[in-house]
């Protein structure tokens, strides 16, 4: 199990965004976050912005969807070549259909869960998607505190990969820094998106392979 960092945009200067993606070309993945100011308070960016991106990256674009109706928006997002395209199970109405499509038009597919969302009732439908994201904190903003108290999530899901049950990249999402990436590849996570950690450093080059090596010594050996 490597450890991977991808760098939020979130907390990227949206007037230099080309820039900015490319000064962290270290990167494992790119991590784009949509927000439709409905499904969350805050308001971001679309497929126009995402396919300028596809081209002045060759880093993988991961599509993180904070949206209403990913049954009708997600697939746009595969079509215009992100590798990885999540999006919320509380909004979502039919999360396998969605994933299959995304399948379809050759994306990876992640499902999302905000923090009081239990993973129970997912488990099941799991065996479709490539990818679970654990948020760390409520959808919406940067910037704020990382609630190890979801972690339980993330251990739960990597004993079922572990066992065979499920393949999935396990992301987590929101306040990951330096000091909380520890919890987190403790726990069992192997993606790690941090967006303030990553653009409020002087570097964010180095700062993505600061984090990537705190997380790897951080994973539990038998994890492997
Ligand atoms: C929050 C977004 C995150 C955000 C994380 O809703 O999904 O990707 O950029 O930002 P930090 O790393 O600053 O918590
Ligand atoms: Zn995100």
């Amino acid at each position: 199990m490597d450890a991977r960092i991808a760098p939020s945009l979130l907390a990227a200067d949206y007037a230099r965004l080309g820039e900015q993606a490319n000064a962290v070309s270290n990167a494992d993945w790119l991590h784009v976050d949509v927000m439709d100011n409905h499904f969350v308070p805050n308001l971001t960016i679309g497929p126009p912005v995402v396919a300028s991106l596809r081209r002045v990256t060759d880093l993988p674009l991961d599509c993180h969807l904070m949206i209403d109706n990913p049954d009708r928006w997600a697939v746009g997002y595969a079509e215009i070549g992100a590798r990885n395209v999540t999006f919320h199970a509380e909004a979502a109405r039919d999360p396998v259909a969605i994933a299959r499509t995304l399948h379809g038009a050759g994306a990876l597919a992640g499902l999302a869960v905000k923090p009081n969302t239990p993973l129970e009732p997912y488990l099941e439908i799991l065996a479709e998607f490539d990818l679970l994201l654990v948020m760390t904190v409520e959808p919406g903003f940067g910037g704020q505190r990382f609630m190890a108290e979801v972690l339980p999530k993330v251990a739960e899901a990597r004993r079922r990969v572990e066992s065979g049950h499920l393949r999935l990249i396990l992301e987590v999402d929101g306040g990951v820094n330096e000091q909380t990436i520890e919890q987190a590849a403790a726990a069992g996570a192997d993606m790690f998106v941090a967006g303030t950690a990553v653009y409020s450093a002087d570097d964010p080059a180095k700062a993505v392979d600061a984090l990537r090596a705190r997380a790897a010594a951080a994973q539990r050996p038998a994890a492997g």
